[in-house]
């Protein structure tokens, strides 16, 4: 197998070097761009009258062939090369013949590799952003089977305030929605570059390399406005993994939700047990892995992530080869969202509530103090006395170990006249507390 720089050297390379420096066994996942990358450049080289027209034809047809092997998913890859660029090369030779021996007329691997990791991003933001689209479906759709559920609302995991469980699932849809604008702001971030050459540019006229839109490539290819910049910023790769990071702390922060509710002391789902697993050693165990996984994973997004900063931060520019580091944490961050979205659609399709664990919740009257306050004040008394009242018959809920409901009036006119059995009454109750909060605009 011939390297594409072999020429200068008059050693074979160490078999170390070579396994250190090969990176076909995993950049083998930017064949298919690769090829439309190529594709794109005979276009250019047309124009700009490096290749004639056969050679073109050549080029052309040797390369669609290997984009349909790649695409029918029966290209074999050879790990003798050190790269896809440098196996795509060989098998274009393969095809093409002498014409092949021009391809890589005013291109280098820098630009190249530039141009296939940004179409690969390009392409994997898309599949994302369907994976959160059918998510976000899931739990919506789960939002509105459990309209009438009502759970104790936390702070500090202490009973807060009522919630509706439609609403509690919206806070993901909401961040899942934010995911995706996210998503599609690095989708436009990214411009398709050509003409970098290794780093300073070819003698390639710019007005060649603008717009060069083909039927594999949508997104229009511009001529670089600095040859330098794009062969040496991965700039696009960190801004994926930073929000594939932050999706991955949305479904974790959702995971220990989760977790918590499918324990025995909450109590308030039922997880199908298709997404369950069991205990080799305890019969009785129905535990939430699926949950922990996507929990855990979390913490390889934000390696992924601090990985490639902290592998870019020192370079000099322009191209090194360090960067050649990018690709597997980018790779590995796309698969764990893509994986757990999909896992996280099919798994709330079947999520059961449990309502009686769940009123047994919504019975602990302290639920309720925030509307009993909120009912005072809208009865004239200044919030901070309201707030104090309220504290009042709470200390004397606990202290009397008597209900609030169960409090006669005379209990609870000492406490404040405008407290009445009636009116308390009407206030404990989740539906009524949720309704009473006005202040969202729901959508
Ligand atoms: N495999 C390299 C990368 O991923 C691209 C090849 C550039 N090699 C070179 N010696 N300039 O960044």
């Amino acid at each position: 197998m011939t390297k594409l720089w072999g020429g200068r050297f008059s050693k074979q390379t160490n078999a170390l070097v070579e396994e250190l420096s090969n990176s076909i066994h995993f950049d083998y996942k930017l064949a298919k761009y690769d090829c439309i990358g190529s594709l794109t450049h005979i276009e250019i080289l047309k124009k700009a009258k490096l290749l004639t027209v056969t050679e073109h034809g050549q080029l052309k047809k040797a390369l669609k062939e290997i984009l349909k092997t790649v695409e029918s998913g029966k290209f074999k890859i050879d790990e003798s090369f050190e790269d896809i660029h440098s196996y795509i090369q060989h098998l274009v030779e393969k095809k093409a013949g002498k014409a092949a021996l021009k391809l890589h007329t005013c291109r280098s691997r820098n630009d190249q590799v530039v141009f296939d990791t940004k179409l690969y991003c390009l392409e994997n933001i898309l599949v994302t952003e369907k994976c959160l689209l059918a998510f976000s479906e899931s739990l919506k759709k789960l939002g509105d089977k459990n309209k009438d559920i009502f759970i104790p609302g936390y702070t500090h995991l202490q009973h807060a305030i009522p919630v509706a469980i439609t609403d509690y699932l919206d806070a993901y849809c909401k961040m899942a929605e934010a995911d995706e604008t996210k998503l599609l702001n690095a989708y436009n971030n990214i411009t398709l570059t050509m003409g970098s050459g290794a780093l300073a540019g070819t003698f390639i006229n710019a007005k060649h390399y603008d717009s060069k839109k083909t039927s594999e490539c949508d997104k229009g290819v511009e001529a670089a406005t600095n040859s330098l910049e794009t062969v040496s910023s991965r700039d696009f790769v960190i801004e994926c993994l930073s929000v594939l990071s932050i999706i991955g702390m949305h479904l974790s922060r959702l995971s220990e939700d989760m977790i918590l509710w499918a324990s025995q002391e909450f109590d308030f789902v039922d997880i199908d047990d298709a997404f369950c697993t069991g205990s080799s050693l305890m019969p009785q165990k129905k535990n939430p892995d699926v949950f922990e996984l996507i929990r855990g994973q979390t913490g390889r997004l934000y390696g992924n992530l601090v990985n490639v900063l902290v592998m870019m931060k020192g370079l000099p520019l322009s191209y090194n080869r360090d960067m050649q580091h990018d690709k597997e944490p980018l790779f590995d961050s796309f698969k764990i969202v893509q994986d757990a979205l999909e896992v996280l659609t099919a798994l709330f399709k079947n999520i059961k509530f449990k309502k009686a664990n769940i009123q047994k919740q919504l019975d602990d009257e302290c639920l309720y103090a925030t509307d009993i306050a909120d009912y005072l004040v809208q009865n004239k008394v200044a919030f901070k006395d309201a707030h104090g009242i309220v504290g009042k018959l709470v200390q004397l809920k606990l202290q009397s170990k008597t209900n609030i409901v169960d409090m006669d009036a005379k209990t609870l006119a000492e406490i404040h006249p405008l407290l009445k059995p009636n009116v308390i009454k009407k206030i404990i109750n989740p539906e009524t507390s949720v309704k009473a909060k006005k202040s969202i605009k729901r959508t």
